[in-house]
């Protein structure tokens, strides 16, 4: 049986998906980093989220920024809070004293088959290996909400989590650990609509109520910034693998990140056509990632509304 820790931003679809996982997995742990918001509004939403979900798991605030390289903020789409439009009481558990790339490495360390969901900026990730490289033989696999085989959202080839942090990306998908990247090219076409928004807000149960209000506010973002009919729930098509595997498939592929580029910084070169090799003689590049590809989308978001108006 698997553990899992869940490396977030929150972040209305990390809020989603953190809820979502929450329902499904055994948390061992939630670890916090800049990206949406600044990583102090991160940590106290996800203290909040958490509280108002009856979930005791330890948190353990992370980096505030990346490897190098300009802040970048998601407050643009998620609003200054990093979850504007819910209202949700300030959590009553504290943040553990561990930063969040010590709680990764102990927790590397202590348990045999840890699974990292991560649906943020990467450093975490990243400061845990440059910290401690034994880690890379013990975490079981990595799931990354980020990157893209095709368009970005921050740049015409960036996607956010990877653009806020390409060095601590590069490190990830080098690291020889087994990578799931779950990229725009499937998490942007689906998510959450006006209708079950209503449902969520018409709940009776604080915390439904309270994330419809928050998702209320993220899908007109979404339609005011891209004229979307739908909340993209992106960050839950990391956790999807491990409690619906049926529901997106992948293939596997050599993957690197792009830091050094004036226009592609932050872009998650794919190769889908096993045609990069080292020096083009020999065989192509070790096919390091599982890259989604697809996805039941319309299914994946009523399962995302069923659990969280199961938080009654
Ligand atoms: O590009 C989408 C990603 O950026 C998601 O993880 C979202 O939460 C934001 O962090
Ligand atoms: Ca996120």
């Amino acid at each position: 049986m698997s553990h899992f820790i869940l490396d977030c931003d929150p972040g209305h679809d990390d809020a989603v998906a953190m809820l979502f996982a929450a329902k499904h997995l055994s948390l061992s742990g939630i670890t916090t980093v800049f990206g949406n918001t600044n990583v102090d509004n991160t940590t106290k939403n996800a203290l909040a989220l958490i509280d108002a979900a009856g979930i005791e798991v330890p948190v353990a605030q992370g980096a505030a920024g990346p490897l190098s390289g300009t802040l970048e903020s998601g407050e643009s789409v998620h609003g200054k809070s990093g979850l504007d439009g819910a209202n949700l009481p300030q959590g009553h558990q504290q943040s553990v004293t561990e930063s969040g790339a010590e709680f990764l490495i102990s927790a590397a360390r202590k348990e045999s088959d840890l699974v990292i969901i991560a649906i943020a900026p990467l450093t975490n990730l990243a400061l845990a290996l440059k910290q401690a490289p034994d880690i890379a033989q013990k975490i079981q696999e990595i799931s990354i909400m980020g990157g893209s085989t095709g368009v970005g959202n921050v740049t015409p080839v960036a996607e956010f989590n990877i653009f806020a942090d390409p060095e601590a990306a590069a490190i990830v998908f080098s690291s020889g650990i087994p990578i799931r990247m779950a990229g725009l090219n499937i998490t942007s076409k689906f998510g959450i609509n006006a209708s079950q928004v209503a449902a969520l807000r018409a709940s009776s149960a604080l915390l439904p109520r309270e994330i419809g209000g928050a998702l209320d506010y993220y899908l007109t973002r979404q339609h005011s910034i891209y004229g979307r009919t739908h909340a993209p729930i992106h960050d839950v098509c990391a956790v999807i693998p491990y409690t619906h595997p049926d529901l997106i498939q992948y293939e596997s592929m050599h993957v690197e990140v792009e830091y050094q580029g004036d226009i592609t910084r932050g872009q998650t070169v794919c190769d889908q056509r096993g045609i990069m090799s080292d020096d083009g003689l020999s065989p192509p590049k070790f096919k390091n990632a599982r890259v989604a590809i697809s996805a039941r989308g319309e299914t994946i978001s009523n399962l995302a509304i069923e659990s969280l108006l199961s938080y009654t």
